[in-house]
């Protein structure tokens, strides 16, 4: 195999790239902090805490929480260390190319694609489900042809998931139009959501029975699983199961990253919106799971119906049912600005791949008038309409949380790297005791994707395979280090 496959794009590169950067530098400190917390409460926290707490962790979900808050909290200290010293909008591609080499920073760059353009179609397919639920609040009912994909559709006939494939248009012409706009956009449906957690958990500790929480830690069990097959539950086991459960909830913070082309100052910005992000969402999932195990039994309440969606199930159970309307409401806004997010870091990626000629120059066309990659943007808006309009996604949900375990790993190694290799680099942001906190990334991160559904886990290692053949068609052949650009 030939050397070039390790090829490092030098530190100065990314330095030249940043000033020729032609994107608007419109984001300050708080509006970087609310496209982290934009990303990360979705769908996550308002549907998966109860398939966690009936089927792995028991009222110790809280502790599943802390677990994979602690595993991102060691990658976010990592990419807030690459994010004060490469402000490029690649993100763990970027970090991976100027550390690993460049067929990894590939593979990241194609792993990330799971995360962000997965994500984005999985978060479309699940917003369908909340809108039409929104809809239903108000006696309103869309026909099964237009709610379903033709896989999940049992009439006969054309079928599509209309609101899926319409939502994504929306928030594809607020990327096209400018950074500023989806900033703004994202900034008010944070606003909105983060106040649907406050009410959750201030009107839900009202309505809780401390009796539900003993034991805390429930002894471990074979029980049937979700997928109809028993498996272990409950007991320390059940917390880490758990953990890998919730991972999902968590994913965003390191979108963050993606935005250095658009910071005002992202040297020191972007470490302060990854950690803060991170930290504000960990205190309140932690004190939302502690409600919910609380309000509801996790075996005996957290059945049916109350798996698919938990929190307003508490609510009715606590005798709220209006507090379903609030609920619905904010998980409907609040999936728009996941998807605004994902879709926005996907573009940013390819943007720095196609910089460094991993990927055709389409991707890098910025917009006159908008400052946006516009031709990437709607490229992804199409593909990510068409799949989520027209597949069930959602069931491969997991393949999200795979690729973006498998960039934090390697985000981890690769600030220890880079840590060695170049000491003497500015860095406006450390992580403490490095080897420590790195190693400790790694281990939780691949903990957690041995831990993932195994069907995803083997698609997204098909998926990672197909990346290195397209590497060695297409990237490795047109790279600007192999041509000397
Ligand atoms: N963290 C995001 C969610 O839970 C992806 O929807």
């Amino acid at each position: 195999m030939s050397q070039s496959i390790w090829r490092k794009k030098p530190i100065s590169a990314f330095e030249a790239d940043m000033k020729k950067s032609n994107l608007n530098r419109v984001l300050g400190k708080w509006s970087l902090t609310a496209i982290g917390i934009g990303a990360i409460i979705g769908g996550g926290i308002f549907v998966l805490t109860g398939t966690a707490a009936h089927y792995h962790a028991g009222p110790a979900l809280a502790l599943s929480f802390v677990v994979a808050g602690i595993a991102c909290i060691f990658a976010a200290l990592c990419y807030a260390e690459f994010a004060s010293m490469l402000p490029v909008e690649g993100s763990a591609y970027a970090y991976a190319y100027g550390t690993v080499g460049e067929l990894f920073a590939w593979l990241i760059g194609w792993g990330l694609i799971l995360e962000y353009g997965m994500g984005a179609m999985t978060v479309a397919v699940s917003w369908s489900g909340y809108f039409n639920k929104l809809l239903g609040l108000f006696s309103i009912k869309l026909p099964a042809q237009l709610t379903n994909d033709p896989f999940s559709y049992t009439g006969e006939g054309f079928s599509m998931n209309l609101p899926a494939f319409l939502i994504v248009w929306v928030v594809t012409s607020i990327l096209v139009k400018g950074i500023k706009e989806a900033a703004s956009a994202n900034n008010l449906i944070v606003v909105l959501k983060v106040a649907a957690v406050l009410f959750v958990i201030f009107v839900g500790m009202f309505a809780l029975k401390p009796e539900n929480w003993t034991p805390f830690i429930p002894d471990a069990k074979d029980i049937i699983g979700e997928d109809g097959k028993p498996h272990s539950a409950y007991g320390i086991g059940g917390i880490f199961g758990g953990a890998a459960a919730i991972f999902f909830a968590y994913i965003g913070f390191d979108a963050v990253s993606t935005q250095a082309g658009e910071a005002i100052n992202p040297k020191k910005d972007m470490p302060f919106a990854i950690i803060a992000s991170l930290l504000i969402c960990t205190v309140l999932y932690i004190a939302v799971s502690l409600v919910l195990t609380g309000m509801m039994h996790y075996e005996k309440d957290i059945v049916g119906d109350a798996l698919k969606a938990p929190v307003a199930a508490a609510f009715d159970k606590a005798g709220k049912p209006w507090a379903m309307y609030i609920i619905t409401a904010a998980a409907t806004a609040g999936l728009i600005s996941v998807m605004l997010v994902m879709m926005l870091g996907q573009t940013r990626i390819f943007l720095g791949m196609a910089k460094d000629g991993l990927l055709p120059n389409f991707f890098k066309e910025i917009h006159e008038k908008f400052k946006t990659p516009y031709k990437s943007t709607i490229l992804v808006g199409l593909v990510v309409s068409i799949v989520a309009a027209f597949t069930p996604i959602s069931l491969l949900g997991d393949m999200t949380s795979f690729g973006t375990l498998f960039a934090f790993a390697m985000v981890c190694g690769a600030v220890w790297l880079l840590r060695m290799r170049e000491p003497q680099l500015e860095r406006g942001f450390k992580v403490p005791a490095l080897p420590v906190i790195a190693v400790l990334g790694i281990l939780t991160n691949v903990f957690l994707i041995i831990n993932l559904n195994k069907l995803a886990q083997m698609l997204a290692t098909g998926w990672l395979v197909i990346g290195v053949l397209v590497y060695f068609i297409y990237g490795k052949r047109n790279s600007n280090l192999e041509n000397n650009v």
